[in-house]
């Protein structure tokens, strides 16, 4: 039997996504804006790349990564490729380093920034969405710690002003392709010692990702690695030299810190350098605001030449999440704000007109109703937050005129319909 059309239910958003509506959508916007303001400070600047890849580039990134593992929406295309909606943005940027051989072609490091989605089949909650937002930067080419010192720096800036609360920057070291296997190989067999103790996630983590059992936030498995050996012990000494050169860098900016040997981040691509800016504002389970650090050896997995990279992402709604109280309280208020407003009670195009005029010379205008009353429309205007209002009655659209009104002091003139565009704007200066 056929449904009616009208007495299925109405659809909803997917589990796990989320709608922005005004103003959160706005905050959204305002969050994006200032990223690309600062990251281009720094130097960095705009890649877009899909947000459908090759799925084998994500399996690139170590088929033991829970993310890679567990939480990728895989499908096939019609032709039968198996294509992935990006769970991470680091992935398809060195994909797109690699493939148009930048290496060669443009000065390193190679700094770029993104904005966008990405996709992971979480249980969702609070802070963990099935589609989220994230700030991403890159810089590939660079072995030195200042350009550790420098993504962690953008990074901790933009928090600092766009979070405004208490921030925790904890910082850890990987290792590097000399002294990581070793330690992991430590790690794996002390684990072994202590199977018994873990819980059964764990005891399948210890063959293939034995570092995630740090992750863990069960008790048992926590008292476990409470006496692990601890990678920062066991560093080389290039490593050790490293991570010391980033410390006396994030000292020297001013920035507190606390090295956290038991930071292991979700993906497996990190050597070296790895951090996490976590927030006081939210509950333990999903504080961390954003995350990164080092992955000299992906441009090789992905094809490329031995290249050093190094990178972050801040989640947007987790941003959002810690200053909702903040960003209402400072009065972005739940609507549009506009500069003029344009209240017609002639008729005919006159209004049009001047609203357009109004907008390409750079007012921020709108019209507030037109076919209701002047009161009604004056009344809109200040809910919009007008300081200038156009006002177009039949008398002064015969004669060419409106009048402008400066809400700010209730001073009211005549003027040229042809230059209500200039004088609103010089009111306005
Ligand atoms: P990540 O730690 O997987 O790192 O994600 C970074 C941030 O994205 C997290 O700290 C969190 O704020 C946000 N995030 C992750 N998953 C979710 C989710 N399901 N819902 C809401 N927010 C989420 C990366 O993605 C790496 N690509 C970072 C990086 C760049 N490393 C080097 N370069």
């Amino acid at each position: 039997m056929m449904m009616s059309m009208s007495t299925s239910p109405p659809p909803q958003a997917p589990k796990g996504t989320v709608d922005f509506l005004p103003p959160d959508g706005d905050r959204l916007q305002a969050l994006e804006d200032g990223f690309t303001g600062l990251a281009r400070r720094y130097g960095y600047r705009r890649v877009y790349t899909p947000t459908i890849e090759h799925t084998e580039v994500f399996l690139r990134l170590g088929e033991a990564t829970d993310v890679v593992r567990k939480e990728m929406y895989t499908f096939e295309d019609r032709g039968g490729r198996s294509l992935t909606l990006r769970p991470e943005a680091t992935a398809g940027i060195v994909r797109s380093f690699v493939e148009h051989g930048l290496a060669k072609r443009v000065p390193l490091p190679w700094k770029v920034y993104s904005v966008g989605q990405n996709f992971r089949a979480e249980a969702p909650q609070k802070g963990r969405y099935r589609e989220f937002r994230q700030l991403d930067a890159e810089a590939i080419g660079d072995a030195g710690p200042a350009i550790d010192v420098e993504v962690i720096d953008l990074a901790m800036e933009f928090l600092r002003v766009a979070e405004g609360g208490e921030l925790a920057l904890l910082v850890n070291s990987m290792g590097d392709g000399a002294c990581k296997p070793a330690f992991v190989d430590l790690f794996r067999s002390y684990l072994e010692g202590r199977r018994t103790d873990l819980c059964r996630d764990c005891g399948e983590r210890i063959e293939g990702n034995p570092l995630r059992v740090l992750d863990c936030k069960n008790p048992g498995c926590r008292a476990v690695t409470e006496d692990a050996p601890r990678i920062v012990d066991h560093l080389c000494d290039p490593c050790g030299k490293h991570l010391d050169a980033v410390l006396t860098g994030l000292d020297a900016l001013g920035w507190k810190y606390r090295v956290e040997p038991r930071l292991v981040r979700g993906l497996d691509y990190y050597t070296r350098t790895t951090f996490e800016i976590q927030s006081a504002d939210l509950d333990a389970a999903q504080n961390a605001l954003g995350g990164g650090g080092r992955y000299d050896g992906l441009v090789e997995d992905l094809g490329g030449d031995p290249t050093p990279g190094i990178g972050f992402a801040l989640g947007c709604e987790r941003i959002l999440l810690a200053t909702a109280g903040a960003v209402t309280a400072a009065g972005t208020g739940p609507g549009q704000t506009v500069q003029a407003v344009v209240v017609d009670v002639a008729g005919g195009t006159a209004a049009l007109e001047a609203l357009s005029a109004l907008r390409k010379a750079g007012v921020s205008a709108d019209g507030a109703g037109w076919e209701r009353s002047m009161k009604a429309q004056m009344r809109s205007a200040e809910r919009l937050g007008a300081v200038m209002v156009v006002v177009l009655g039949p008398d002064e659209v015969a004669q060419g005129t409106a009048q402008i009104k400066d809400l700010r002091s209730g001073e009211q003139r005549a003027v040229a319909l042809s230059a209500v565009a200039d004088e609103v704007k010089g009111a306005l200066r």
